[in-house]
């Protein structure tokens, strides 16, 4: 009988760094994650600078610096407590709203996550406070105690994040390699520049300057001159703005022109409410806006971005923060679509300047235009434009007809198509209109 008795485990709750070394396993993924986070936290201290330098891609080291509004000694104890956040504030009932988030982080997790996995000293200072710093190693403390603070400005923050994961070595292993590594730091970074460009960043990467953002000034210019810094000037002098807005729901940002293409799409971007996002959605959306202008397997350039009340966007969907779910994505996708598709049908005329040229062994299109326009075949029933005048290498048929911006905009009223599929299928198809009367010569005088 008493053979068949199992003995019954004890259910203890596991030591804080432990749970930190768990919790790290979902935050911190790789260095690109622990960089993520940091610059993140400096962009919600308030700060207008942060420069970030990694060594060996982060593995070895990782120093941000930032203007924000620092830390006093006694925040710096709490920030590496786990669950201990300053940016969600209990109204007066103690309640948290979780479905109104206006800061990147929320959690109380980046900090003491990192720190359990490394080793990590922050220096501090916030107004009208003595500089602090606290060290901590693989979770334990110590500090904080008084410091010089090296970093920048009046007040700020610096962080230096020494041999990553030395502490679960399991994970070390699963690291792929130095360059890789800094590969995907430098790609966050961008995606974090690009969604701030009001802020001046800056990545060193092992002792070498690999990026420089100069601050630039609110509103949409500064939002291209940042974006052109980083998507390149193809795409500043070849972007259309997008500036829609559809039931409480802002779409703004800049696509490239059709004739800027690439073979894959990882020139796209999307930002929900300041936050580089990834969603499989957008790739669909973009090719259902530019299906009448591009080659299935082409992909133009775009950075997107999208502002909602907090409350209608849950952020809080993915470990890393890097995904977010729509209350209402029919509503966003239709209003992406449809911006997209006036915006290029306004645009109809241009082509990009870069791919045009090329196109024409180096004749200006202007010169087209001036000097060449009357060897050009007479359209019967459109004004002619250079443009439309010859097929791009890329695929794209300027012959085809744009749709008047009327019909673009009636698919904003349309209900959401309920069958979308997350497989780079469009939600809402804009049917091509019938070809156009007259034919294609077969040889162009240019
Ligand atoms: N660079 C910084 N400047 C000023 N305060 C900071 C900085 N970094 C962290 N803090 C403070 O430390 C707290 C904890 O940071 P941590 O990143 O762990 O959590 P969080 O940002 O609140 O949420 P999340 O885990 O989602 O990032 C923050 O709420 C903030 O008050
Ligand atoms: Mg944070």
């Amino acid at each position: 009988m008493a053979d068949s008795v199992r003995s019954r485990p004890e259910i203890r709750k596991l030591p804080p760094d432990v749970v930190n070394r768990i919790a790290a396993g979902e935050v911190v993924e790789r260095p690109a994650a622990a960089v993520k986070e940091l610059v993140e936290n400096a962009l919600d201290a308030g700060a207008r600078r942060v420069t970030i330098s990694i060594e060996a891609g982060g593995l070895k080291r990782i120093i941000i610096e930032d203007d924000g509004c620092g830390m006093s000694a006694d925040d710096l104890l709490v920030a590496l407590e786990r669950h201990a956040t300053s940016k969600l504030v209990p109204d007066a009932g103690g309640r948290v709203d979780l479905l109104n988030i206006h800061t990147m982080g929320f959690r109380g997790e980046a900090l003491p996550s990192i720190a359990s996995v490394s080793r990590c000293s922050i220096s501090s200072r916030a107004a009208g406070e003595d500089a602090a710093e606290v060290f901590v190693e693989a979770g334990r403390m110590e500090g904080p105690r008084p410091a010089a603070f090296t970093g920048r400005g009046e007040t700020g923050t610096r962080i230096e994040v020494r041999d990553l994961f030395y502490a679960t070595p399991a994970r070390l292993k699963f690291m792929k390699g130095e360059r890789a590594e800094s590969m995907a730091v430098t790609d966050t970074v961008k995606r974090l520049a690009m969604a701030n460009p009001h802020v001046a960043i800056s990545l060193e990467n092992n002792g070498r300057n690999s990026l420089r953002y100069a601050a630039e000034a609110e509103g949409a210019s500064g939002q291209l001159a940042r974006l052109g810094a980083i998507m390149g000037r193809d795409f500043r002098e070849n972007a259309l703005e997008i500036d829609a807005e559809r039931e409480g729901v802002r779409l703004a940002g800049f696509a490239g022109l059709p004739t800027l293409n690439r073979g894959n799409a990882q020139m796209q971007f999307l930002f929900v409410n300041g936050r580089p996002v990834k969603d499989r959605m957008l790739n669909g959306v973009i090719r259902a806006a530019y299906q009448d202008f591009l080659a299935r397997d082409r992909h133009p350039l775009a950075a997107l971005f999208v502002d909602l009340d907090p409350e209608y966007v849950d952020v809080n969907v993915h470990p890393a923060k890097t995904e977010v779910r729509f209350r209402d994505a029919g509503n966003v996708r239709g209003l992406m679509i449809g911006a997209l598709r006036h915006a290029l049908a306004a645009a109809g005329h241009r082509a990009s300047t870069t791919v045009a040229n090329s196109a024409l062994g180096k004749v200006r299109i202007e010169e087209v235009t001036s000097a060449n326009l009357w060897s050009l075949p007479p359209a019967p029933e459109r004004q002619a434009s250079p443009s439309s005048y010859y097929r791009q290498p890329s695929g794209i048929d300027f012959d085809q007809p744009l749709p008047p911006s009327g019909d673009v905009m009636a698919g904003l009223h349309e209900p959401p198509a309920p069958d979308y599929r997350h497989d780079g299928a469009p939600s809402a198809r804009v049917e091509p209109e019938a070809p156009p009367a007259h034919g294609m010569p077969a040889d162009f005088p240019l």
